[in-house]
C-alpha cells in the first residue's frame, strides 16, 4: 500500500468515525443538558480517533458490516473520551488542557465534568445496543468494550497508574500498567471491529496480540512525547508525568532508549500481522508505523 493510498483510506475512516459520533451525540447527548453540553464539548473537539479507526479498519479487513462498525467506532471514542475527562481531573492527573483547549473541568467545573464522563460511559453502551446489527453482534461488541474498559481493563490500569505514583515501578510493572490502561481499550476497539465482522476466535486471538503491542507502543510514545514535545503540538500539557511523580518508559530508558524499544516492539508486531493476514493487513501495519512516528 502506498502512503497516498493509506492516507486516503485513513481520511475515509476518519469521516466515517466523525459521522458516527455526530449521530450518537444527536441521539444521546441532548443540548438542553449542561452535562451533555460538556460531554459534547470534549467529544466533538478533535482527537486522533485512532480507536474508531481501528474498529473500522479491522472490520473492513475482515469484510464485515461497516454500518455496525460505524456505531461501534463512535461508542469506543465516547468511552475513551470519558476516560480522558476523568484522567484530567484534579484528583487524577490534574491537567488543564486537552485537545488544544481547556479540559472539561476547566470549562464546565468539576462536578459537571465528572458527570459528563459518566454520561459518555453510559451512552457508549446505548450506542452499541442501538446499532443496526444482529443481537449477537451487539452483545459481542458490548462485552468487548466492557472487558476492555472495566475492572480487568482500563480502570484497573488507571488504578495501578495512580498506585505507582511517587514509587519505582520496574519494567515488568510498567508493562502491566500500560497493558491495562491503554492496551485494553485499544484491544476493545479491535475486538469490536472483529465482532462486526463475526470473526472466528482464532483470528480474534491474533488480533489481540496486535492490539496489545500497538497499545504498548502507543503509550511508550505518549510517555516520550510528554518529555520531548511542546504543548502546542500535543494539545495537552507536557511534563505532566514528571509533575505527578510518574516513572515512565522515558524515565527508565531515556527518550531515545524508549523509542528504540517501541521501534523493536512495533517491527515484530508488523511482521507478525503480515505473516498472519498478508496484504489485507497493509492498512493496519501502516497505521502502526504512523502511530510510532506520530508527533501528537
Ligand atoms: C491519550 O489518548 C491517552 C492515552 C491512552 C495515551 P490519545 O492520544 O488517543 O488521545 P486523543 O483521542 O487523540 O485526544
Ligand atoms: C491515560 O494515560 C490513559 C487513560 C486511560 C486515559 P495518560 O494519563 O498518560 O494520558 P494523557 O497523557 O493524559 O493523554
Ligand atoms: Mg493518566
Ligand atoms: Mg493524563
Ligand atoms: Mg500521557
Amino acid at each position: 500500500m502506498t502512503l497516498d493510498a493509506y492516507k486516503a483510506q485513513y481520511e475515509n475512516y476518519l469521516a466515517c468515525a466523525e459521522k458516527g459520533l455526530a449521530r450518537a451525540a444527536d441521539c444521546y447527548l441532548p443540548e438542553q443538558s449542561e452535562v451533555c453540553r460538556a460531554a459534547r464539548y470534549s467529544l466533538l473537539s478533535g482527537g486522533k480517533r485512532i480507536r474508531a479507526i481501528l474498529v473500522l479498519a479491522v472490520c473492513d479487513m475482515l469484510g464485515g458490516d461497516m454500518s455496525a462498525a460505524e456505531e461501534f467506532a463512535a461508542a469506543v471514542e465516547m468511552l475513551h473520551c470519558y476516560s480522558l475527562i476523568h484522567d484530567d481531573l484534579p484528583c487524577m492527573d490534574d491537567d488543564d488542557y486537552r485537545r488544544g483547549r481547556p479540559s472539561c473541568h476547566k470549562a464546565f467545573g468539576e462536578s459537571t465534568a465528572t458527570l459528563a464522563g459518566d454520561v459518555l460511559l453510559t451512552e457508549a453502551f446505548e450506542t452499541i445496543l442501538g446499532a443496526d446489527a444482529a443481537p449477537q453482534i451487539r452483545v459481542n461488541a458490548a462485552k468487548a468494550l466492557a472487558e476492555g474498559s472495566g475492572s480487568r481493563g482500563m480502570i484497573l490500569g488507571q488504578e495501578l497508574d495512580i498506585a505507582w505514583e511517587e514509587k519505582s515501578p520496574t519494567r515488568e510493572i510498567l508493562d502491566e500498567i500500560h497493558h491495562y490502561k491503554t492496551g485494553a481499550l485499544i484491544n476493545a476497539a479491535v475486538q469490536m471491529g472483529a465482532a462486526a465482522a463475526q470473526c472466528k476466535q482464532e483470528q480474534c486471538n491474533i488480533l489481540k496480540q496486535y492490539a496489545f503491542d500497538l497499545g504498548l507502543v502507543f503509550q511508550i510514545v505518549d510517555d516520550v512525547l510528554d518529555v520531548t514535545a511542546t504543548s502546542e503540538a500535543l494539545g495537552k500539557p507536557v511534563g505532566s508525568d514528571a509533575e505527578n511523580g510518574k516513572v515512565t518508559f522515558a524515565t527508565l530508558y531515556g527518550t531515545d532508549g524508549a523509542m528504540k524499544l517501541a521501534q523493536q516492539i512495533n517491527e515484530e508486531n508488523c511482521k507478525r500481522m503480515e505473516r498472519q493476514f498478508g496484504e489485507s493487513a497493509a492498512f493496519l501495519v501502516m497505521l502502526a508505523q504512523q502511530l510510532l512516528n506520530r508527533k501528537n
